[in-house]
């Protein structure tokens, strides 16, 4: 054991802080060789010795080469690995090298490109030297979308050898067959608290796709600002922070194919009858009052007229099969104490919880009619868990032990407990996010099923195009390897734990693909470096 000392010249004052004797970087270089560093990691492997260098005018062969998707995806990944001035040969080589790998077989079962939860994500991937010492590499998947993971993870296997100045696969061969744990595992954006340009959402997805994440859960609507434009209903998006910060249907569209081209569900949020107070901006009839805003107006029926309109309109942008209607925090005091409303629950005999069901329910019926699935945040569960339509899934955050209760009366759950998985939470440190167990206390193989996954959240408040993504990154790397891998290979994350070397190596590979991935190890989320060193010792 040694110490470190970090000197601060402008406070005065010298602050010791314990460390391991050898720093992480050293670490990782070290156990380069005997440590797999894929993230997430795959749920089956093996590797041997050997390194091969890889054709920077690598060509895709097999039947995979026929799908879009694919191709794209290919060209993605080929900008990403042959980064280092070395995209034809190297401009400075003289000597003409002979590489070991030159094509990339890429074999998919099915020629259905549906995008939906639960998707056959699995892949196997196969790099070896064939008897004539020339290398092979093939990705077998069921779906172009499991085609896609196994291109990531062929992407993580190949790095810069600054020695050859060639791209090398170290390891091989390599044999991996590899599957996600759970169908969902998502990332929640909020772009209602503030505003998120379009090309910021698709750095985000793009990021998304690296830790394996399938689901990027928009919640586009909150009280604050209502951004998107509702042809039906025109004057919604006046609900907006200034008449730059919209997104337009084509915005949306176009976020929406940019995720499925990455294999990554959109899943929408009009978050109701709370977290609407937006609404009224352009339609002040949805408020209870002009001084009492929000939840919105139960009583009438131009709210379920807009309500309808609005997922009439959404159901043409979002075509996965959950859509999420929220239902958190309704606190019904404008209701009860705006004459109109209060006359309303009288002759109908409601308590105002009677109303927050009813107009879940209503919100639920529109949206089954879509041939959506409702997702619901918790409290629904918690006031009226019986009332629920069989097809709700349920969404957890308020803490711990809620999708054991929701999956033993039979109804799905994604697990968000803010404890553990609200990034905007900046003082859980990455240990405590990977460490999070959605399967915590359920043990029946039938209830295990009924849990979707989860899913981190990024709540805007306070974080905007300038903090996002290292808000975000590298803690939602440890949620998404807790997600995709098998659970006795995540359960150790510890803070001496190989765990840890191979996050840090993630994040340092983020940084490298542009990424701004904050340190691991700070003590606060998103915080800049404490003082210069190696991107693996931060
Ligand atoms: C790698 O090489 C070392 C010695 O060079 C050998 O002991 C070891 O068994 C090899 N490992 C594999 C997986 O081939
Ligand atoms: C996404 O848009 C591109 C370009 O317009 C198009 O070629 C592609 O087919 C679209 N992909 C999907 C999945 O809709
Ligand atoms: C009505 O309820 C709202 C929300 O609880 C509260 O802010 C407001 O002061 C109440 N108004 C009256 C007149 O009681
Ligand atoms: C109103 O509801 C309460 C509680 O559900 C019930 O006891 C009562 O009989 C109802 N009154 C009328 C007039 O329906």
């Amino acid at each position: 054991m040694s110490w470190c000392f970090y000197y601060y010249p402008t406070l005065f004052i010298i602050a010791f802080s314990f460390c391991i004797s050898q720093t992480l970087a050293a670490k990782i270089s070290q156990t380069h060789n005997s440590l797999p560093f894929i993230w997430p990691l795959p749920a089956k492997f093996t590797f041997g010795n050997d390194s091969l260098s890889v054709d920077p005018s690598l060509s895709l062969i097999g039947n995979a080469a026929a799908s879009a998707i694919v191709r794209t995806a290919f060209d993605r990944y080929k900008g990403i690995v042959f980064r280092n001035g070395n995209s034809f040969g190297g401009f400075l080589r003289t000597v003409t090298v002979d590489y070991d790998v030159t094509k990339l077989n890429v074999v998919v079962n099915s020629k259905s490109e549906e995008l939906q939860l639960g998707v056959d994500e699995s892949y196997n991937l196969f790099v070896s030297k064939d008897t004539t010492g020339s290398g092979k590499v093939t990705i077998e998947a069921n779906t172009v979308f499991g085609a896609l993971r196994g291109l990531e993870t062929f992407s993580q296997l190949c790095s810069f050898d600054y020695s050859t100045k060639t791209v090398q696969i170290d390891k091989a061969p390599w044999s991996i067959r590899d599957k996600p744990r759970f169908p969902y595992r998502g990332l929640m954006l909020d772009t209602s608290r503030h505003y998120l340009p379009v090309d910021v959402i698709k750095q985000i997805i793009e990021s998304m796709s690296y830790a394996k994440l399938n689901v990027l859960h928009w919640h586009i609507i909150d009280d604050q600002s209502f951004p998107l434009e509702v042809p039906t209903y025109p004057k919604l998006w006046k609900g907006s922070y200034s008449k730059w910060e919209r997104y337009t249907v084509e915005d949306a569209y176009e976020i929406v194919n940019f995720s499925k081209m990455r294999g990554i569900n959109v899943m929408a949020e009009v978050d109701v009858p709370g977290h609407a107070k937006s609404w009224g901006t352009g339609y002040p009839d949805l408020w209870p009052s002009p001084s009492c805003r929000m939840p919105l107006d139960v009583s009438k029926k131009f709210t379920f007229d807009v309500l309808s309109g609005i997922l009439t309109d959404m159901r043409k942008i979002f075509p996965f099969e959950l859509f999420h209607l929220g239902g958190d925090e309704v606190h019904t005091g404008c209701w009860t104490n705006t004459s109109h409303v209060n006359k309303w629950l009288e002759n109908l005999n409601m308590t105002a919880n009677d109303a927050y069901e009813h107009f879940v329910l209503r919100a639920q019926n529109m949206a089954l009619s879509k041939n959506w699935s409702p997702v619901n945040w918790e409290e629904t569960f918690n006031t009226f868990p019986t009332k629920l339509h069989p097809r709700t899934v349920v969404h957890n955050w308020l803490g711990p032990g809620v999708c054991p209760r929701v999956v033993a009366k039979g109804l799905r759950c994604i697990f968000s407990n803010q404890g553990v998985w609200y990034l905007d939470h900046l003082d859980v440190p990455w240990d405590e996010v990977y460490n999070a167990e959605p399967l915590e206390g359920i043990h029946k193989a039938s209830e295990q099923k009924l849990v979707l996954g989860g899913e981190v959240c990024m709540w805007g408040e306070t974080a905007d195009t300038s903090d996002v993504q290292q808000t975000i990154w590298p803690r939602a790397a440890a949620a998404a390897e807790r997600l995709w891998s098998e659970r006795q290979s995540t359960s150790t994350g510890k803070s001496d734990s190989t765990a840890l070397l191979r996050l840090q190596y993630f994040r340092c590979l983020l940084n490298r693909r542009g990424v701004p991935a904050a340190p691991v190890t700070n003590f606060y989320g998103r915080t800049a470096p404490i003082g210069p060193g190696s991107c693996f010792d931060q």
